[in-house]
Parts: structure tokens; sequence; C-alpha cells
């Protein structure tokens, strides 16, 4: 197999390294369709990230949260060392060999008497901001959070999801203490993020999108790519990296190609079959929603002609179906709404010959 290396994200890079070189302000939202290698740009990031920065990464991505115990258990990451109640001794005590850190470390002692409490999302957001205050005098603190999503529907006394976003709101606007990044790929989490009053003009939005011509050129360049398997492989499969990778790493590309092309179609064709034959139902809160098969042909339909169709031409469990079935991908701050990739339009192209 080849080695893959990190490709080119230079302007998403400089993006979220002119916000970190700002005063934290606002939450940073990192979203875009899945696979378009948002977690690998923050990988890099936290590599590339120059001394004085410190992140915390936490990704909920198949983590098994039921509670808020669970999440708690993500969240931080428990210190076995001395007993310490003094939380401004022990980050500074830390702070000398941190590096990359995954979770915010806390003394084991104090997240023990965290999971007693009774209410204890005060405490945990007590802790973490006496945490950062110590850290930020000599660093500056960034919290990542990847796939968010995941905790977006958890009630605790209400949802949870608000608490946070409440001391996220805390941690830049107000108290300038922290950098805080959320990345997700789940469009209708955006969505709601960016309908949400609370969060209107506290957050900001970073599109990390499938890559760009120019970039998918230079990737394939560098892993010698004749010109036929260049357009088979951009033509086809445009410039999702995940599928790019695979292409890098077959034997036969063209032959790659056409089988990722085959899965595809044969995916969407399948799901339309089964919502023809024996319906679909949406969740929307507390209410359940039939999908319509015949709505669900009148979307796709439109792509036949268009690489992507405003938002407002799509109705909503239509659209919530879609976005749920990783088919398409809605893009709130554009009021677009395109297929998660290249090979997913071609495939929807080839469904709606055979409908
Ligand atoms: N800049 C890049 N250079 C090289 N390979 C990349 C790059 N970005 C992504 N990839 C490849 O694509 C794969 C998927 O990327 P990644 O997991 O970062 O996507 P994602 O947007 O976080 O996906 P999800 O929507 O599932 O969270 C990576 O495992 C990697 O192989
Ligand atoms: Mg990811």
């Amino acid at each position: 197999m080849m080695e893959v290396t990190f490709h080119n994200r230079e302007p998403e890079m400089k993006e979220v390294m002119d916000i970190l070189r700002m005063k934290p302000r606002l939450i940073t939202f990192i979203y875009g369709p899945i696979n378009s290698g948002k977690t690998e740009l923050i990988s890099h990031l936290i590599k590339e990230l120059p001394d004085d920065y410190l992140p915390f990464y936490v990704n909920l991505r198949g983590r098994f949260i039921t509670g808020y115990e669970d999440f708690l258990n993500v969240l931080f990451e428990s210190d076995e060392g001395d007993v310490i109640d003094n939380v401004s001794e022990y980050a500074t005590s830390i702070l000398k060999d941190l590096k990359i850190v995954s979770g915010i470390p806390i003394p084991v002692n104090l997240f023990g008497q965290i999971f007693e409490r009774k209410d204890k999302s005060k405490d945990v957001f007590r802790y973490i901001e006496r945490f950062f205050t110590e850290i930020s005098k000599k660093r500056v603190p960034v919290l990542i959070i990847d796939e968010l999503q995941v905790i977006g529907d958890m009630k605790i006394d209400g949802l949870l999801i608000y608490k946070l976003f409440n001391f996220f709101v805390r941690l830049t606007k107000e108290l300038h203490l922290a950098h805080v990044l959320v990345v997700t790929s789940d469009s209708l989490f955006i969505e709601r993020v960016h309908s949400e009053a609370m969060l209107s003009g506290r957050c900001r939005y970073l599109l990390v999108d499938d890559f760009d011509y120019e970039t998918t050129m230079d990737f394939l360049d560098r892993y010698n790519f004749s010109d036929a398997e260049k357009k088979v492989a951009w033509d086809r499969c445009g410039g999702k990296p995940v599928y790019l990778v695979e292409i890098v790493n077959s034997e036969d590309r063209e032959k790659k190609v056409n089988e990722m092309f085959n899965v595809a179609s044969g995916r969407i064709e399948t799901e339309l079959k089964v919502v023809n034959e024996l319906g679909a139902e949406i969740t929307v809160g507390d209410k359940i929603y039939d999908v319509r098969y015949e709505s669900l042909i009148a979307i796709l339909r439109e792509f036949v002609e268009r690489d992507e169709i405003n938002m407002d031409e799509v109705d909503e469990i239509s659209k919530r179906y879609f976005v749920k079935e990783n088919i398409l991908f809605v893009d709130p701050l554009y009021k677009t709404i395109k297929p998660q990739s290249r090979l997913n339009l071609l495939a929807i192209r080839d469904a709606m010959e055979n409908v």
C-alpha cells in the first residue's frame, strides 16, 4: 500500500490559524459533507500548532454515550496521580510536560467528587473554567470537540447541548479564555445550530468541503496518476479524499472507480425500493412522519440537470430522510443542498434513469 500523506488544506488551515491568532470571541463550527477530511484537518492542525497553544481534543465518534456519566468519561482524562484539591496547582504542575491531550486532565479524586454531585454540570464547568484559567497564563487552550451531534438529543434536566453551548459562549465571548472548535458532519445538526437564537452572533462557521479540482489534480499527481486515470477519478469521485485514497491504493484504478460507482448507485436504488415497498418514517421531536416516495423521487430528479439545489425546493421530511441516509448534504449557510459526494450525484442520476 502507498503511504498517503496529508494533502494541502492551505486555505482551511490559514482560516483556522487566523482564528486562533485572535482573542477567543466566537465558537467555531467546522462542518462539511461526510468524509471530506474534517477530522484529518484537525489532526494536522494539532500537530502544527505552535507551542504557545494547548489543544484538548475530544472525539465523540464511536463512543457509547447514553448519559451524562458516559459523556464525562469521554470529556475528561482522569489522572491517577496524587490526591489534589487545588485546581490551579494541578494545572500548573501538569503544564510542564503536557503535549497533545485527548480529554481534559483531571485528578481522579476531583473526578470522583464531580460524579457524586447532584448538579454535575455546574461542577464540571467550574472545574474546566478554573483549569483553563490557569493554563491560559502560559498557553492558549484550544478545546476541540469532534462529532458533537452525538449528544445532540441527550436530556439531563433539559438538553445537555444547551448547557454546553452556554458554557462555550462563556469560554469564548465572555471570558476570552479558550478557543472552542466544534466539528460535525451532521448537516441537520449544523442547521439546528444555525437557527438557534441562543447562538446567534456567537459563532462562526467554517466549511471543509471535498477537494476542489486543482487540489485533486495535485493530489493525484503525487501518486503518479496518468491523465486518463485522473479524468476518471475526478469525473466519478470528484474530490472526496477518502475515495481518492482508495483509488491510490488499488491495483486497477479504473476498475476501482467503477466498483465504487456501482456500490453507490446500488445503495440508492435499494433505499428507494425499500421506501417504495415498505415505507419509511422520520421522527422530528416527538412526532413521527411518513416519508413519501413520490417526494423523494421528485427531489432526486432535480439533480439530473443540476449539481445542487436550493433549500426551499425540498420538503422538510424528505430532506431529513436524505440527510439521515447520508445521501444529501444540507448547507444552511449557503442555503443549498447537494449530494454527499460526486459519486452520489452520479449514482442519483443513474438511479433516475431507471425509475
Ligand atoms: N488532507 C488530506 N490529505 C490526505 N488524505 C486525507 C485528507 N483529508 C482526508 N483524507 C483521507 O480521507 C479520510 C477521511 O477523512 P476524515 O475522517 O478526516 O473525514 P471527516 O470529514 O472527518 O469524515 P466524517 O464526516 O465521517 O467525520 C481520511 O482517513 C484520510 O484517509
Ligand atoms: Mg470526522
